[in-house]
Protein backbone atom coordinates (compact mmCIF):
# COMPACT_ATOMS: atom_id res chain seq x y z
CA UNK A 1 0.00 0.00 0.00
CA UNK A 2 1.04 3.32 -0.62
CA UNK A 3 0.71 6.27 1.64
CA UNK A 4 0.38 8.89 -0.65
CA UNK A 5 -3.18 8.42 -1.81
CA UNK A 6 -5.63 10.64 -0.27
CA UNK A 7 -8.13 7.93 0.55
CA UNK A 8 -5.55 5.28 2.16
CA UNK A 9 -4.42 8.72 4.12
CA UNK A 10 -7.67 9.47 5.63
CA UNK A 11 -7.59 5.92 6.98
CA UNK A 12 -5.12 7.06 9.83
CA UNK A 13 -8.06 8.75 11.77
CA UNK A 14 -8.96 11.81 13.49
CA UNK A 15 -7.13 14.61 15.29
CA UNK A 16 -9.07 17.59 17.16
CA UNK A 17 -7.18 20.55 16.66
CA UNK A 18 -8.32 23.12 19.34
CA UNK A 19 -7.03 26.27 19.86
CA UNK A 20 -6.08 29.40 17.86
CA UNK A 21 -7.08 29.29 13.84
CA UNK A 22 -5.17 32.70 13.15
CA UNK A 23 -5.23 34.13 9.51
CA UNK A 24 -1.50 35.34 8.71
CA UNK A 25 -0.81 37.47 5.78
CA UNK A 26 2.87 37.45 5.26
CA UNK A 27 5.34 39.49 2.75
CA UNK A 28 8.95 38.63 1.35
CA UNK A 29 11.53 39.96 1.42
CA UNK A 30 10.82 43.17 3.49
CA UNK A 31 14.18 44.91 4.58
CA UNK A 32 12.52 48.02 6.23
CA UNK A 33 9.01 49.49 6.65
CA UNK A 34 9.37 52.19 4.27
CA UNK A 35 9.28 55.93 5.87
CA UNK A 36 6.06 57.76 5.90
CA UNK A 37 3.69 56.86 3.09
CA UNK A 38 6.37 55.51 0.71
CA UNK A 39 5.85 51.76 -0.97
CA UNK A 40 8.10 49.22 -1.57
CA UNK A 41 7.98 45.99 -4.32
CA UNK A 42 7.85 42.60 -2.76
CA UNK A 43 8.60 39.45 -4.46
CA UNK A 44 5.69 37.20 -2.84
CA UNK A 45 2.86 37.81 -0.36
CA UNK A 46 0.18 34.85 0.89
CA UNK A 47 -2.55 34.97 3.49
CA UNK A 48 -2.73 31.60 4.87
CA UNK A 49 -4.63 29.00 8.06
CA UNK A 50 -2.32 29.66 10.93
CA UNK A 51 -1.83 29.45 14.82
CA UNK A 52 -1.29 26.78 17.17
CA UNK A 53 -4.85 25.40 15.91
CA UNK A 54 -5.38 26.53 12.47
CA UNK A 55 -1.94 25.67 11.30
CA UNK A 56 -1.42 22.25 12.83
CA UNK A 57 -5.10 21.18 11.51
CA UNK A 58 -3.56 21.92 8.03
CA UNK A 59 -0.63 19.81 8.40
CA UNK A 60 -2.19 16.89 10.12
CA UNK A 61 -4.85 17.04 7.04
CA UNK A 62 -1.79 16.74 4.66
CA UNK A 63 -0.30 13.83 6.84
CA UNK A 64 -2.94 12.02 5.71
CA UNK A 65 -5.67 12.83 9.22
CA UNK A 66 -9.51 13.40 9.13
CA UNK A 67 -9.11 16.64 10.87
CA UNK A 68 -12.17 18.27 13.28
CA UNK A 69 -11.36 22.43 13.71
CA UNK A 70 -12.50 23.87 16.97
CA UNK A 71 -11.69 27.97 17.87
CA UNK A 72 -13.24 30.97 18.07
CA UNK A 73 -13.41 33.12 15.06
CA UNK A 74 -14.90 36.54 13.77
CA UNK A 75 -17.55 37.01 11.91
CA UNK A 76 -15.61 39.37 9.29
CA UNK A 77 -14.07 38.11 6.18
CA UNK A 78 -10.87 36.74 7.99
CA UNK A 79 -13.20 33.97 9.45
CA UNK A 80 -15.19 32.74 6.16
CA UNK A 81 -11.60 32.81 4.43
CA UNK A 82 -10.41 30.22 7.60
CA UNK A 83 -13.77 28.41 6.72
CA UNK A 84 -13.06 28.35 3.13
CA UNK A 85 -9.50 27.95 3.14
CA UNK A 86 -9.09 24.99 5.75
CA UNK A 87 -12.52 23.06 3.70
CA UNK A 88 -10.03 22.79 0.47
CA UNK A 89 -7.54 20.72 2.94
CA UNK A 90 -10.66 18.43 4.17
CA UNK A 91 -10.52 19.84 7.26
CA UNK A 92 -14.25 19.35 9.49
CA UNK A 93 -14.98 23.58 10.08
CA UNK A 94 -18.12 22.92 11.70
CA UNK A 95 -16.43 23.63 15.32
CA UNK A 96 -15.62 27.17 14.14
CA UNK A 97 -17.79 29.57 15.89
CA UNK A 98 -18.63 32.95 14.55
CA UNK A 99 -18.50 35.26 17.46
CA UNK A 100 -20.43 38.16 16.54
CA UNK A 101 -18.85 41.40 16.40
CA UNK A 102 -15.52 39.91 16.65
CA UNK A 103 -12.75 40.28 14.45
CA UNK A 104 -10.52 37.02 13.38
CA UNK A 105 -7.27 36.70 15.08
CA UNK A 106 -4.65 37.20 12.73
CA UNK A 107 -1.06 38.23 11.81
CA UNK A 108 0.83 40.56 9.82
CA UNK A 109 4.26 39.35 9.33
CA UNK A 110 7.35 41.08 7.25
CA UNK A 111 9.21 38.69 6.57
CA UNK A 112 13.16 39.99 6.98
CA UNK A 113 15.63 38.23 3.82
CA UNK A 114 17.37 36.11 6.48
CA UNK A 115 13.83 34.66 7.52
CA UNK A 116 13.13 36.46 10.55
CA UNK A 117 9.52 37.34 11.33
CA UNK A 118 8.16 40.48 12.87
CA UNK A 119 4.99 40.25 14.24
CA UNK A 120 2.01 42.49 14.28
CA UNK A 121 -1.00 40.55 15.88
CA UNK A 122 -4.55 41.00 16.78
CA UNK A 123 -5.36 38.72 19.04
CA UNK A 124 -8.98 39.30 17.96
CA UNK A 125 -12.11 36.00 18.99
CA UNK A 126 -9.93 33.57 20.08
CA UNK A 127 -10.12 34.48 23.39
CA UNK A 128 -13.89 34.39 23.38
CA UNK A 129 -14.12 30.71 23.48
CA UNK A 130 -16.35 29.32 25.61
CA UNK A 131 -16.57 25.87 26.72
CA UNK A 132 -20.18 25.83 25.96
CA UNK A 133 -19.31 26.72 22.36
CA UNK A 134 -17.73 23.25 21.76
CA UNK A 135 -19.27 19.92 20.72
CA UNK A 136 -18.00 17.59 22.91
CA UNK A 137 -20.06 14.65 20.86
CA UNK A 138 -18.31 16.24 17.66
CA UNK A 139 -14.86 16.18 19.67
CA UNK A 140 -14.82 12.41 21.35
CA UNK A 141 -14.87 11.44 17.67
CA UNK A 142 -11.39 12.02 17.68
CA UNK A 143 -8.70 9.78 18.21
CA UNK A 144 -6.30 12.37 19.72
CA UNK A 145 -6.49 16.46 20.64
CA UNK A 146 -4.23 19.29 20.16
CA UNK A 147 -5.48 21.52 22.51
CA UNK A 148 -2.78 24.70 20.45
CA UNK A 149 -1.99 27.76 22.97
CA UNK A 150 -4.76 26.99 25.86
CA UNK A 151 -2.97 30.30 27.62
CA UNK A 152 -5.08 31.85 24.80
CA UNK A 153 -8.57 30.21 25.89
CA UNK A 154 -8.91 31.05 29.68
CA UNK A 155 -12.74 29.21 29.53
CA UNK A 156 -10.90 25.90 29.23
CA UNK A 157 -8.68 26.48 31.83
CA UNK A 158 -11.58 26.74 34.45
CA UNK A 159 -13.05 23.43 36.06
CA UNK A 160 -16.07 23.17 33.32
CA UNK A 161 -12.93 23.23 30.33
CA UNK A 162 -10.81 20.88 32.33
CA UNK A 163 -13.65 18.34 33.07
CA UNK A 164 -14.22 18.16 29.10
CA UNK A 165 -10.48 17.83 28.79
CA UNK A 166 -10.56 15.03 31.45
CA UNK A 167 -13.44 13.25 30.07
CA UNK A 168 -11.57 13.21 26.53
CA UNK A 169 -8.96 11.69 28.11
CA UNK A 170 -11.12 8.99 30.15
CA UNK A 171 -10.78 6.81 26.80
CA UNK A 172 -7.45 6.51 26.84
CA UNK A 173 -6.95 9.17 24.10
CA UNK A 174 -3.42 11.08 24.01
CA UNK A 175 -3.52 14.93 24.83
CA UNK A 176 -0.97 17.47 22.91
CA UNK A 177 -0.19 20.57 24.02
CA UNK A 178 1.54 23.30 22.65
CA UNK A 179 2.09 27.03 23.57
CA UNK A 180 1.02 30.24 21.39
CA UNK A 181 2.42 32.72 23.69
CA UNK A 182 5.58 33.65 25.58
CA UNK A 183 5.99 31.32 28.04
CA UNK A 184 6.33 33.37 31.48
CA UNK A 185 6.07 32.11 35.25
CA UNK A 186 2.14 33.69 35.34
CA UNK A 187 1.53 31.40 32.59
CA UNK A 188 2.74 28.57 34.38
CA UNK A 189 0.53 29.44 37.26
CA UNK A 190 -2.65 29.83 34.64
CA UNK A 191 -1.74 26.32 33.60
CA UNK A 192 -1.44 24.41 37.01
CA UNK A 193 -4.99 22.30 36.61
CA UNK A 194 -4.14 21.49 32.95
CA UNK A 195 -1.07 20.22 33.25
CA UNK A 196 -1.26 16.35 34.97
CA UNK A 197 -4.02 16.07 31.83
CA UNK A 198 -1.16 16.66 29.39
CA UNK A 199 0.58 13.82 27.61
CA UNK A 200 3.07 15.18 25.64
CA UNK A 201 3.82 19.30 25.91
CA UNK A 202 5.58 20.56 23.09
CA UNK A 203 6.48 24.03 23.21
CA UNK A 204 9.78 25.86 22.22
CA UNK A 205 12.68 26.27 23.81
CA UNK A 206 12.49 29.85 25.11
CA UNK A 207 8.88 29.24 26.15
CA UNK A 208 9.40 26.15 28.30
CA UNK A 209 12.94 28.19 30.11
CA UNK A 210 10.27 31.30 30.25
CA UNK A 211 7.46 29.04 31.58
CA UNK A 212 10.26 27.16 34.52
CA UNK A 213 12.64 29.67 34.96
CA UNK A 214 14.75 26.87 34.33
CA UNK A 215 18.16 27.55 31.57
CA UNK A 216 18.87 23.88 30.76
CA UNK A 217 16.09 22.66 28.84
CA UNK A 218 15.77 18.53 30.40
CA UNK A 219 15.92 20.22 33.93
CA UNK A 220 12.94 22.45 32.64
CA UNK A 221 11.19 19.84 31.41
CA UNK A 222 11.38 17.42 33.95
CA UNK A 223 10.34 20.80 36.21
CA UNK A 224 6.81 20.15 34.27
CA UNK A 225 7.12 16.35 34.32
CA UNK A 226 7.28 17.11 38.44
CA UNK A 227 4.16 19.20 38.39
CA UNK A 228 2.33 16.27 36.04
CA UNK A 229 3.08 16.23 32.63
CA UNK A 230 3.16 13.00 31.07
CA UNK A 231 6.69 13.86 28.39
CA UNK A 232 7.90 16.88 26.80
CA UNK A 233 9.27 17.55 23.66
CA UNK A 234 10.90 20.56 23.21
CA UNK A 235 11.72 22.30 19.82
CA UNK A 236 15.18 24.16 19.79
CA UNK A 237 14.67 25.48 16.19
CA UNK A 238 17.54 24.90 13.77
CA UNK A 239 18.97 22.33 15.86
CA UNK A 240 15.75 20.36 16.31
CA UNK A 241 14.61 18.97 19.38
CA UNK A 242 14.94 17.21 22.83
CA UNK A 243 12.19 14.78 24.13
CA UNK A 244 12.35 14.26 27.76
CA UNK A 245 10.03 11.43 29.61
CA UNK A 246 10.24 10.38 33.05
CA UNK A 247 12.91 7.64 34.07
CA UNK A 248 13.70 7.67 30.25
CA UNK A 249 16.35 10.41 29.88
CA UNK A 250 16.39 13.21 27.10
CA UNK A 251 17.13 11.92 23.61
CA UNK A 252 18.32 14.86 21.41
CA UNK A 253 16.50 14.66 18.03
CA UNK A 254 18.35 16.76 15.10
CA UNK A 255 17.21 18.96 12.58
CA UNK A 256 16.95 18.36 9.05
CA UNK A 257 19.30 21.16 6.90
CA UNK A 258 17.06 23.06 4.95
CA UNK A 259 17.48 26.35 2.94
CA UNK A 260 15.33 28.76 4.74
CA UNK A 261 12.97 31.23 3.35
CA UNK A 262 10.91 31.77 6.61
CA UNK A 263 10.04 29.90 9.73
CA UNK A 264 6.48 30.72 10.65
CA UNK A 265 4.82 27.57 11.52
CA UNK A 266 7.58 25.50 12.03
CA UNK A 267 6.53 24.39 15.40
CA UNK A 268 3.06 23.76 14.37
CA UNK A 269 4.04 21.41 11.70
CA UNK A 270 6.75 19.88 14.44
CA UNK A 271 3.36 18.94 16.49
CA UNK A 272 1.32 17.75 13.19
CA UNK A 273 4.54 15.42 12.76
CA UNK A 274 5.40 14.54 16.40
CA UNK A 275 1.34 13.38 16.74
CA UNK A 276 1.54 11.81 13.41
CA UNK A 277 4.17 9.39 15.16
CA UNK A 278 2.99 8.54 18.39
CA UNK A 279 -0.59 8.12 17.69
CA UNK A 280 0.22 5.93 15.24
CA UNK A 281 2.65 3.82 17.75
CA UNK A 282 6.22 5.08 16.45
CA UNK A 283 8.61 5.52 19.33
CA UNK A 284 8.70 9.30 21.00
CA UNK A 285 12.43 9.76 18.97
CA UNK A 286 10.81 8.83 15.48
CA UNK A 287 7.84 10.82 16.19
CA UNK A 288 9.98 13.95 17.05
CA UNK A 289 12.08 13.04 13.70
CA UNK A 290 8.95 13.30 11.73
CA UNK A 291 8.04 16.79 13.71
CA UNK A 292 11.67 17.88 12.71
CA UNK A 293 10.94 16.67 8.81
CA UNK A 294 7.99 18.48 8.84
CA UNK A 295 9.76 21.80 10.30
CA UNK A 296 12.27 21.21 7.88
CA UNK A 297 10.10 21.49 4.92
CA UNK A 298 7.70 24.22 6.15
CA UNK A 299 10.91 26.45 6.87
CA UNK A 300 11.49 26.14 3.08
CA UNK A 301 8.67 28.43 2.08
CA UNK A 302 6.66 31.73 2.61
CA UNK A 303 3.69 31.18 5.53
CA UNK A 304 3.07 28.10 7.67
CA UNK A 305 1.13 26.26 4.90
CA UNK A 306 4.29 26.17 2.87
CA UNK A 307 6.45 22.75 1.84
CA UNK A 308 4.61 19.72 3.08
CA UNK A 309 2.81 17.90 0.16
CA UNK A 310 1.77 14.51 1.77
CA UNK A 311 3.60 12.33 4.25
CA UNK A 312 5.22 10.39 1.67
CA UNK A 313 7.36 13.60 1.08
CA UNK A 314 7.90 14.01 4.62
CA UNK A 315 9.40 10.67 4.50
CA UNK A 316 11.41 11.10 1.87
CA UNK A 317 13.00 14.01 3.61
CA UNK A 318 13.86 11.35 6.30
CA UNK A 319 15.15 8.56 4.50
CA UNK A 320 17.83 11.59 3.04
CA UNK A 321 19.70 11.20 6.11
CA UNK A 322 18.17 8.05 8.26
CA UNK A 323 17.07 5.82 5.56
CA UNK A 324 16.37 3.23 8.28
CA UNK A 325 14.30 5.29 10.30
CA UNK A 326 12.07 6.13 7.32
CA UNK A 327 11.73 2.42 6.48
CA UNK A 328 10.87 1.87 10.25
CA UNK A 329 8.14 4.59 10.55
CA UNK A 330 6.74 4.10 7.33
CA UNK A 331 6.52 0.27 7.94
CA UNK A 332 4.68 1.40 11.46
CA UNK A 333 2.31 4.00 9.97
CA UNK A 334 0.86 1.71 7.57
CA UNK A 335 0.42 -1.19 10.37
CA UNK A 336 -1.42 1.44 11.75
CA UNK A 337 -3.58 2.04 8.93
CA UNK A 338 -4.18 -1.45 8.32
CA UNK A 339 -5.48 -2.13 11.80
CA UNK A 340 -8.03 0.56 11.25
CA UNK A 341 -9.19 -0.77 7.79
N1 LIG B 1 16.27 26.84 10.44
C1 LIG B 1 15.78 25.60 10.51
N2 LIG B 1 16.38 24.58 9.85
C2 LIG B 1 15.90 23.32 9.92
N3 LIG B 1 14.82 22.97 10.67
C3 LIG B 1 14.20 23.95 11.35
C4 LIG B 1 14.62 25.32 11.32
N4 LIG B 1 13.80 26.04 12.10
C5 LIG B 1 12.91 25.18 12.61
N5 LIG B 1 13.14 23.92 12.18
C6 LIG B 1 12.42 22.69 12.54
O1 LIG B 1 11.12 23.02 12.99
C7 LIG B 1 10.95 22.63 14.36
C8 LIG B 1 10.16 23.67 15.10
O2 LIG B 1 10.83 24.90 15.01
P1 LIG B 1 10.90 25.97 16.19
O3 LIG B 1 11.65 25.42 17.35
O4 LIG B 1 11.41 27.22 15.57
O5 LIG B 1 9.37 26.09 16.58
P2 LIG B 1 8.54 27.33 17.18
O6 LIG B 1 9.47 28.35 17.73
O7 LIG B 1 7.53 26.74 18.08
O8 LIG B 1 7.81 27.87 15.88
P3 LIG B 1 6.31 28.48 15.74
O9 LIG B 1 6.50 29.90 15.40
O10 LIG B 1 5.71 27.72 14.63
O11 LIG B 1 5.60 28.30 17.04
C9 LIG B 1 12.36 22.40 14.92
O12 LIG B 1 12.33 21.40 15.91
C10 LIG B 1 13.15 21.99 13.69
O13 LIG B 1 13.06 20.60 13.50
MG1 LIG C 1 5.60 27.20 18.66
Amino acid sequence: MSLDSPTQQASLGRIAALGPHIVDVLGRPVTEIPPGQGGMLLDEIRMTVAGTGGGAAVDLAKLGWGVSSFAAVGDDGLGAFLRFQLGRFGVDTTGLVGKQGALTSSTILPIRPNGERPALHVPGATSALRVDDIDEAALSTADALLLGGPETMPALLEPAGLDLIGRFRDGGRQVFVDLLAAGTPETLEALSGLLPLIDWFMPNDDQLRGLTGVEDLTKAALTLIDLGVGAVAVTTGSDGALVVRPEAGAIAVPAFATSVVDTTGCGDSFNAGMITGLVTGCSPADAALIGCACGSLVASGLGSDAGIVDLAGVLAVIATTQPDAAARIEQRIRAHAEARA
